[in-house]
């Protein structure tokens, strides 16, 4: 199936109205390309529940925190393309930087208090590069719906706190993260792990089912948790935890006490590539032993 590339705002936001006037919701996917089954699920959420589904196509360069993370950013227009049109994707929106930046950006839009702790500690002025290529992105689109994956739960959480406190007119669907067999998170960070990396990554998902099962078990306090779910990444000599954190699923600042629905994330380092994972563990689980 086959869709439309459009590389202007202008163009995006004609297409989009004619849409509405014809009377179909809009939803939109937005991502930075390298387009993976992730992205395909993201995208196929959208087609079931939207009349017109669009996807931007964007590497931002104001959320990354090292710009040689930037320069080696994976590219490739006409595959991800392609992977649009199987997927059902209406139109595509990949504009280049000048059409996004015309000048430097001038206008930021921060949510300190989400982005305070993990990545948003880790990675100095990420969120706030995020949220505001997002905030440019819905206005420009202007979608019902908005489609973010789980697997960047703090960016979901980001995204959702932005659109609550400014009253963005669009409602926020988060879709479960995709997984390897072996439990890896699909990511487009996984084309660079080397063979032995690879191999190692899946560690991350045991340690964050080891964490969830010790909530599951009665644990309430957050480092023993974090206790029991370390050393299936301290067995991986080729891994560098960054965090490992028990958190708030909406705030996400760290939990000493697990008293309800919390979300546990990591962000590991493998050589020079940065993976990051998360399981939500539900406050029926957290208070099931209590
Ligand atoms: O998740 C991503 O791919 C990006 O952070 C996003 C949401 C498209 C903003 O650039």
């Amino acid at each position: 199936m086959s869709n439309v590339l459009v590389n202007t705002i202008a163009e995006v936001r004609a297409r989009v109205a004619a849409a509405r006037r014809a009377g179909r919701s809009i939803g939109c996917v937005p991502t930075m390309g390298a387009l993976h089954a992730g992205h395909g699920a993201l995208m196929e959420r959208a087609r079931a529940e939207c009349g017109t589904v669009v996807a931007t196509i964007f590497v931002n360069p104001i959320q990354f925190d090292v710009q040689a993370d930037y320069d080696r950013y994976a590219r490739n227009l006409p595959a991800d393309l392609a992977f649009c049109g199987e997927r059902g994707v209406d139109m595509v929106f990949a504009p280049a930087l000048e059409e996004m930046y015309p000048a430097p950006a001038g206008t930021f839009v921060d949510v300190p208090e989400t982005a305070q702790y993990l990545c948003g500690q880790h990675r100095p002025g990420h969120f706030r590069g995020v949220a505001t290529v997002v905030a440019k992105l819905l206005h420009i689109v202007q979608p019902d719906f908005a489609y973010f994956g789980e697997k960047d739960a703090q960016q979901l959480a980001v995204i959702e706190r932005m659109v609550e406190d400014l009253n963005f007119p669009v409602s926020v669907v988060s879709v479960p993260t995709v997984r390897e067999a072996d439990g890896l998170a699909l990511s487009s960070r996984n084309e660079r792990l080397t063979a032995e990396q690879r191999r190692a990554a899946p560690a991350l998902y045991r340690a964050l089912q080891s964490a969830r099962q010790a909530i599951a078990d009665g644990v309430r306090n957050a480092e023993t948790v974090k206790g029991a779910a370390l050393p299936a990444l301290a067995a991986e000599p080729l891994l560098r935890v960054e965090y490992f954190e028990v958190v708030d699923p909406r705030s996400f600042h760290p939990v000493a006490e697990v008293a309800g629905g919390v979300r546990i994330a990591t962000a590991v380092w493998a050589g020079s590539t940065r993976l990051i994972d998360n399981v939500f563990c539900p406050a029926e689980e957290s208070s099931a032993r209590a």
